[in-house]
């Protein structure tokens, strides 16, 4: 129970499964356009009725170069 966003037992989350395919796609368009660099000092977790950072999570986000055109 280290990491439990999705909470757990007879209640857990019926949307995980979906949430995670979500999250993969959202990651993967924006990861196409953006490169994101997480500051190194992760502030670590604070686990309440969510699991959530424990304080902000810092990055620097610059944009990627258009990709080359396709045919
Ligand atoms: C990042 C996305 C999501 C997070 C972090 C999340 C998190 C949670 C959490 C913590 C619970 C409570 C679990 C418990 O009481 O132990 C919950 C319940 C629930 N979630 Fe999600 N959820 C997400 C996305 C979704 C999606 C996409 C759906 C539906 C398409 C959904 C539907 C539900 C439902 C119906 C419950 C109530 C389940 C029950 O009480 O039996 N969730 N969710």
């Amino acid at each position: 129970m280290a990491y439990h966003p999705f909470g757990a037992g007879s209640r857990i989350c019926i949307g995980e499964d979906f949430a995670w395919l979500e999250a993969t796609l959202l990651l993967s368009s924006l990861s196409r356009r953006y490169r994101i660099q997480a500051d190194p000092g992760f502030p670590g977790v604070s686990p309440a009725i969510t699991l959530r950072p424990g304080g902000p999570v810092p990055a620097l986000v610059t944009r990627r170069p258009a990709p080359a055109p396709v045919g």
